[in-house]
């Protein structure tokens, strides 16, 4: 195996054994349905997302994230297969497990109501190309209209991101504990971030591990390279709260600051970042209509 495929497979696997099963409580609904976007609280608030408006509008300088719980939308399932494509459906197909092909499904589903919606364009006629590392882009002109977009997942939880502007990425994962924090720390972290996150007290470590790893998948998501080599190269604040930036790319401080990294807290005990090259965008924070995770364990 190259040592770039083994340096993403044993960030991948870091990413998989971090989110190993353990027990997820959701809180109540607000059912409160808001049209105006809301400021995205900071991770491990126990606020919520509010309802997305049924014709969201995205303007220039506007970022909007999507949350959805995915197991909850096994009764929109045959009508979300019926959008996806043959290659779409060829990999649903190759998941092992059902629970795994109906996340993707849904997923995929989803991703096409919210660019359909933003496009005004029927779910079934978007396609997808990939970049040269796997990121998916709109494929075609659509009228001269496009929109970027990127999503992420973790534990039946989907986040989404999309921008008329700008690429952007986005990361989310289920906040638990990780019993290699400081090895993986150590392997993956700057020197400075593994100092941030050790000077934190300790009640506040885990989500700062989470916040750093998002906040970098979020960043190498965005410029579309993936998490195989940079992981260590990319610098960013970890300290819970409602703010974030990207400290440094590489040593370059300069072009750091030209990116912005908004922390989300999408649900309570997740935490995920979205990653722009663009300054003072406006982020408005959804999710995705009716349904989320209920109180539950997630196996
Ligand atoms: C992108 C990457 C970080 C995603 O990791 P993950 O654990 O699956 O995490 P997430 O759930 O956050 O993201 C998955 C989504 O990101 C998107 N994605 C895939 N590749 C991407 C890339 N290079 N950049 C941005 N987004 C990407 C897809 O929409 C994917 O969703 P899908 O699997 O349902 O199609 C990881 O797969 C990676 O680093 N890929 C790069 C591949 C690479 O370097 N290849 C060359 C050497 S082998």
């Amino acid at each position: 195996m190259d040592e770039t495929k083994q340096a993403l497979n044993t960030s991948i696997q870091v990413k998989r054994t971090a989110l190993d099963a353990k027990k997820f409580v959701a809180a109540p609904s607000t059912g409160a349905a808001l049209d105006k976007p809301q400021p995205c609280p900071p991770a491990a608030s126990d606020s919520r997302w509010p309802l997305s408006p049924a014709r969201p509008e995205l303007a220039r300088d506007e970022i909007h994230a999507w949350c959805a719980g995915l197991d909850e939308l096994s009764s929109d399932l045959p009508a979300f297969a019926e959008t996806l494509s043959a290659g779409e459906r060829q990999r649903a197909e190759r998941f092992q497990f059902e629970r795994d092909r109906k996340r993707f499904i849904a997923r995929h589903g989803l991703l096409r109501m919210i660019l359909g919606r933003y496009l005004n364009i029927e779910p079934v006629r978007l396609s997808f190309t990939c970049e040269s590392r796997g990121k998916p882009a709109l494929a075609g002109t659509l009228d001269g209209r496009t929109l970027h977009f990127n999503l992420s997942h973790s534990d039946g939880l989907a986040l989404f991101a999309v921008a008329r502007q700008f690429a952007l990425g986005v990361d989310v994962e289920r906040i638990r504990p990780i019993p290699e924090i400081d090895q993986i720390a150590g392997k993956f972290f700057s020197a400075r971030e593994s100092d941030m996150l050790n000077a934190l007290p300790a009640e506040q470590k885990l989500e700062a591990f989470f916040n750093c790893w998002t906040r970098k998948e979020a960043y190498l998501k965005a410029t579309g390279e993936g998490i195989a080599d940079a992981l260590a190269q990319i610098e960013v604040s970890l300290a819970p709260g409602p703010t974030a930036q990207l400290l440094n790319v590489a040593g370059d401080a300069r072009e750091a600051s030209s990116w912005s990294l908004h922390p989300l807290a999408p649900a309570p005990g997740f935490t995920g970042a979205v990653a722009v090259k663009a300054r003072d965008l406006k982020l408005a924070c959804w999710r995705w209509p009716e349904k989320f995770p209920a109180a539950r364990s997630l196996r």
